[in-house]
Formats: structure tokens, sequence, C-alpha cells
């Protein structure tokens, strides 16, 4: 680590909502660094020139959020496997020039299950996966490389979990999804990845009933903290993380990439970004 000023940051559009500042920059004043964090609204049609501007600014490295992941792969140097397996970047690393990415939402995931339901066993049963978006690519390829036995997904549109299956055909189903209610049973694991039940979009509408008293429910949506999903789980006892976990933990790796510190998630941090 060095003394010099490390300038990092969000690339995305719209961007003015992220918040990813507040984390940064909370942990940049936390470890008594001195560097910046800031939000850079790029348009979709300037990604290049945008990303040139940040190399010449001497940036060391930036996030990247929609509609940047996965336009963001061609113009970097080099991609490792993890973000070339999810098909998407999150984070940037700049060093003499060059951009190198990875992917750290499936670290997200995990860590803040692992760390929200210490004795939750990822190999013990079956997950259940609604959605098959941007963000259950990287979800799905996390719970492969933790051993999940069996993956069913279920989507409005079929075509997209099929297209997810291929991570393991063996091992991934793609559903129906109105028949959603009717995987749940023997779950071990299920994860709302769609945007329904967050604030200002339609509800989820699923029922719980046929899950076993076992089950870990979670939804990666935070806003609301506790979506109308984690209710219903909550009213039939069944165990849930929140989605929040998940932002805060995959923006840890870059932030030690950049500034060779690995931070911690503190309660203070969580309250921080929900107020
Ligand atoms: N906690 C975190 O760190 C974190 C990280 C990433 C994302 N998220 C949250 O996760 C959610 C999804 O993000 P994303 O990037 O994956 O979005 P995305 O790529 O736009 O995917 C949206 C998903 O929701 C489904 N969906 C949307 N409207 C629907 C409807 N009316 N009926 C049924 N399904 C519907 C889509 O199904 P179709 O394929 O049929 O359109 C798709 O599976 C967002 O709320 C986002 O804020 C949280």
């Amino acid at each position: 680590m060095s003394n010099d000023f490390i300038k990092t940051a969000v690339i995305g559009h719209p961007i003015s909502h992220s918040k990813s500042p507040l984390i940064h920059r909370y942990w940049l004043e936390k470890h008594g660094l001195s560097g910046s964090y800031n939000a850079i609204d790029v348009p979709v049609d300037n990604l290049k020139q945008g990303v040139a501007d940040i190399i010449k600014d001497g940036f060391s490295g930036f996030n990247v959020t929609i509609p940047h992941k996965i336009s963001i792969m061609d113009i970097c140097d080099e991609i490792d496997d993890l973000a070339t397996a999810i098909g998407a970047v999150n984070t940037v690393t700049i060093k003499n020039g060059k951009l190198y990415g990875t992917n750290t939402d499936g670290f997200g995931f995990v860590e803040n299950i692992k760390r929200s339901a210490a004795d939750f066993d990822f190999k013990e049963g079956k997950a259940v996966v609604l959605g098959a978006g941007g963000a259950a690519n990287a979800v799905i390829y996390a719970l492969l490389q933790e051993g999940v036995p069996e993956i069913f997904i279920a989507n409005r549109t079929k075509e997209k979990a099929q297209k997810l299956t291929a991570f393991n055909p063996e091992k991934i189903k793609a559903i129906d999804w109105a028949l959603r209610n009717d995987v749940l049973e023997h779950a071990n694991l299920i994860i709302n990845t769609t945007s329904l039940g967050m604030a200002g979009h339609p509800p989820l509408d699923i029922s719980l009933r046929a899950a076993p008293a076992h089950v870990l429910v979670t939804d990666i949506i935070y806003a609301p903290l506790i979506t109308d999903l984690l209710k219903q789980a909550k009213i039939s006892k069944l165990r849930t993380v929140t989605g929040i976990g998940m932002l805060l933990h995959q923006a840890r790796p870059g932030f030690k990439l950049w500034n060779g510190v690995l931070p911690e998630v503190t309660e203070e941090l969580e309250q921080l970004v929900l107020t």
C-alpha cells in the first residue's frame, strides 16, 4: 500500500442513485486512506470515450453497473475466468493504461448468505432461482461453485432460463414461470433475482406453502429491505436473508484490488446505506 491518492469510481447510466460512493468513501475514511470514489454518468453510446477519459485522468479502477456490464467486456484488455464464465464485468482495475475486468456479484451473493446464516449448507439440497436476468447469471454460477446439487430456474421468458442451464445441463433445469410454486417442495434455498417486489415494480406473486421448514429464503432486492417475499417467509417461520449484504459484500474485492485493504461490512455501514 502506498500513500498515493487513489482515484476510483462507478460508471453507469443513470448513476445518481448508486450507493457505491457511500460504501467506498466510508471504507476510505475508516482505513485512513487518501483517495476518492465518484459516480460518473456514462451514457450507453459513450462508453469508449468515457473509459478513455477515466484512464487519462489517472484512475486506478472503477465499478461498472447498468447498462455497461456486458459492453465493457469489449473494451477490457483482459477478463478473468470468473467474469468470462458469468458473461459480465462489474469491477475493472487499471494498470499502465490497461483494463483488467472481473466480476464480484457472485462473491457478494454467497458471502452475504455465509455471514447472515452461518450454518446454512449450500450442498444440502436444491436451489430454486426466480428470474434469469443479469443478476441471476452471477448467482447461478456462484451456486454451482458452492456445490449446490440441483438448481431450478423459473423465469417469465423461459428461453432465458434455458440459456442459463448451459452452465451445467445436468444440474440445472429451466421450468415454466407458471410452475414456480410447484418446485418449492424439498427446496434448500429459494432466491428471488427478479425485479418483482422492488419499490416501483409489480409484486412477486408466489406462495411458499409447499416450501419445507428448513428452507432459506433470500431476495437480492434491498429496496424495500424486507420484501413481501421475505415477509411471507417470516410469517411461515422460515429463515430469511435480505439483499443488502450482497450489495455491500460485492464491493469489498474491488476496494481491495485498488486500495490494498479488504474492508469489512459493519452494522454502521449497513445502516448508512439503508438510510
Ligand atoms: N443486492 C444486490 O447487490 C443486487 C445486485 C444486482 C441486482 N439486484 C437487484 O436484482 C433485481 C434484478 O436485477 P437484474 O440486473 O438481473 O435485472 P434484469 O436483468 O432486468 O432482470 C430482471 C428479471 O426480472 C424478471 N421480471 C421483470 N418483470 C417481470 C414480470 N412482470 N413478471 C415476471 N418476471 C419479471 C425478468 O424476467 P424476463 O427475463 O422474462 O424479462 C428477469 O428475470 C433488481 O431489482 C436489482 O436491483 C440486486
